[in-house]
């Protein structure tokens, strides 16, 4: 890729990625935006849920989905995933030779910007444990107090679309109710997957209280692709491919609230 202009670099893909459907709620956000960029979206659902992984089995997948980007030659790749942002990001960063954006690290400054005090954070359990979200938050505004909820489960709930079932519908008013013992003033739904949930959570809170970091994140991307010289300039719609490691039917069905695939997925 060194010896490309930034010109012809302009024109390859970018890759996202994260364990499932989740990272569609960034690539929306960001196609929204940025529809002429050529993608790659990987969703790694073999391995689903990485939050309950060990960080060296989600460093290890994160590395296999860097590699495949590497081959298909992207000029950046975007970790539309909390968990590899916060456990895997800062081992890997420096061994490719294209930008990589983690999602955490780019959306802290802008969300420890806004006015809030007591700032709640919805994530799996790996990026509770990482402490990544409360050290970036803290890292540019030291005055935010974060309050942090692991929500083992809810991902799932996403994967398999089981928003209807009883026990989904008690396992997110479990957290959410630990959550709100803490008064917090805006929720960041620090996971990709979550956003999905949206429509259950808003039966017992005003929506207005959640932070979707993707908003941001995708704004970010963009900012720094025109910094870098990077966009596409095509007046084009960019061409979408998505690969999946297992299930690509169920890829496409839980995906389609956020998303509409054209193309089936491609199973690796
Ligand atoms: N959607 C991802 C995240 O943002 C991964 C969730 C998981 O697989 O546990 O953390």
């Amino acid at each position: 890729m060194d010896v490309l202009s930034n010109n012809n670099k302009r024109n390859l893909p970018i890759g996202f990625c994260d364990s499932g459907v989740g990272g569609l709620s960034v690539f929306a956000k960001f196609k929204q935006i940025m529809p002429n960029e050529n993608t790659i979206y990987y969703g790694d659902l073999k391995n689903v849920p990485y939050g309950s992984k060990s960080s060296e089995e989600i460093t290890g997948y994160l590395k296999k989905i860097l590699d495949f980007f590497e081959a298909k030659n992207v000029k950046a790749a975007v970790l539309a995933c909390n968990t590899t942002s916060a456990v895997a990001y800062e081992k890997l960063k420096d061994n490719y030779n294209f930008k990589i954006y983690p999602i955490i690290q780019s959306s802290a400054k802008i969300i420890a910007g806004l006015n809030v005090e007591k700032l709640g954070v919805f994530a799996t359990s790996a990026t509770i444990k990482s402490g990544v979200y409360e050290k970036e938050i803290n890292k540019y505004n030291s005055n935010i107090k974060v309050y942090l909820k692991a929500c083992p489960g809810w991902v799932e709930i996403v994967e398999d679309k089981t928003f209807e079932k009883e026990e989904s519908i008690v396992l997110v008013k479990k957290y959410f109710d630990e959550m709100m013992q803490n008064k917090p003033d805006k929720i960041i739904l620090g996971c990709t997957h979550y956003p999905f949930l949206i429509g259950m959570l808003s039966k017992y809170t005003n929506i207005g209280i959640f932070i979707d970091p993707a908003i941001y994140f995708a704004e970010f991307i963009k900012q720094d692709l025109i910094i870098k010289e990077l966009n596409n300039l095509s007046k084009k719609e960019g061409e979408e491919e998505f690969y999946v490691s297992a299930n690509p039917e169920q890829f496409k069905i839980s995906g389609e609230l956020f998303y509409h695939i054209k193309n089936n997925p491609i199973l690796l």
